[in-house]
């Protein structure tokens, strides 16, 4: 008899956690696509455990899944989501997802939220990930791609020309071109030894109210903020101070700022 969710026990209520935004919003649009015909899957770059647990669950009964991280405090969080919930389909494994601590045709499914393409070894990664599929198994991978955040991007740009300085907007240009499109995720995973057999796209906006909501949100500063001070160089206080001005003008004519966020799921056959 599994014990019902108890809103008295601090426990519980500490995993009535809601998910980061980000994450939820790719890992919402890879469960809505990925194969549920998996008995043996791998979930790299877990986290704090999603979407292991989540995805371990409808899988259900007589399925395994493990989920692999280099993180150990995220994956002690992750153990109490398996232990409390529970979640006993669930299994944690600490690694790099460069070297994978499982023989060759493991799993039949292999998923990555947010995770792989981001990786520093990102390449030798997804190799992993081919050797250990079985031949046929899917490797179903969700990331935001090129084109996201473009109204800032384009504030940023618009400032950094006012300006007149050329080696930030150079900097700015790498930043926003080193992120993969879909076109050049499907190119790698070919090269890594797998066969795309579909991608499918949403887009998502989040909206603030102004520049310093934006600026202050916990997942902006812990995400992306040193990005756009990188980018801006020495001067990264009165760009910012510019940009926001920008992006201010912006919430004043139409109501928000609005910053799209371009998502995709691409599943891959192992060959
Ligand atoms: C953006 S987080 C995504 C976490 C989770 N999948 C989610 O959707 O919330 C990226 C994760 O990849 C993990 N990671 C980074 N390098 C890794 C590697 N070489 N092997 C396995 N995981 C790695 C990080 O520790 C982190 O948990």
């Amino acid at each position: 008899m599994l014990e019902p969710f108890n809103a008295a026990h601090p426990e519980h209520v500490a995993l009535f956690d809601e998910m980061p935004l980000w994450s939820s919003q790719a890992g919402a649009l890879l469960l809505d696509h990925v194969p549920l015909t998996a008995r043996r899957a791998l979930d790299l770059g877990c986290g704090a455990g999603f979407p292991l647990l989540e995805l371990a669950e409808r899988l259900g009964p007589g399925a395994q899944m493990i989920g692999l991280d280099p993180w150990a405090q995220a994956l002690s969080r992750a153990a109490r989501k398996i232990a409390v919930w529970p979640v006993p389909q669930a299994a944690l494994v600490r690694g790099d997802g460069a070297v994978l601590p499982f023989r060759d045709g493991t799993f039949d499914l292999v998923t990555s939220n947010l995770g792989v393409n981001n990786f520093s070894n990102a390449a030798q990664a997804l190799r992993e990930c081919r050797r250990v599929l079985s031949p046929g198994g899917v490797f179903a991978m969700s990331t935001n791609v090129a084109g996201h955040f473009a109204a800032l991007y384009d504030a940023l740009e618009t400032v950094l020309r006012r300006r007149g300085d050329d080696a930030a907007l150079a900097r700015l240009r790498d930043h926003v071109q080193h992120r993969g499109s879909v076109g050049t995720i499907a190119t790698h995973l070919q090269t890594c030894g797998f066969r795309v057999q579909a991608t499918r796209t949403r887009e998502v906006a989040w909206r603030f109210q102004s520049a310093q909501a934006l600026f202050t949100h916990h997942f902006m500063r812990l995400g992306f903020r040193d990005g756009w001070r990188e980018i801006a160089g020495a001067d990264a206080d009165a760009v910012l101070a510019e940009l926001a001005r920008e992006l201010d003008a912006h919430a004043a004519a139409e109501g928000a700022i609005t910053l799209t966020v371009p998502l995709v799921v691409v599943l891959a056959q192992a060959e």
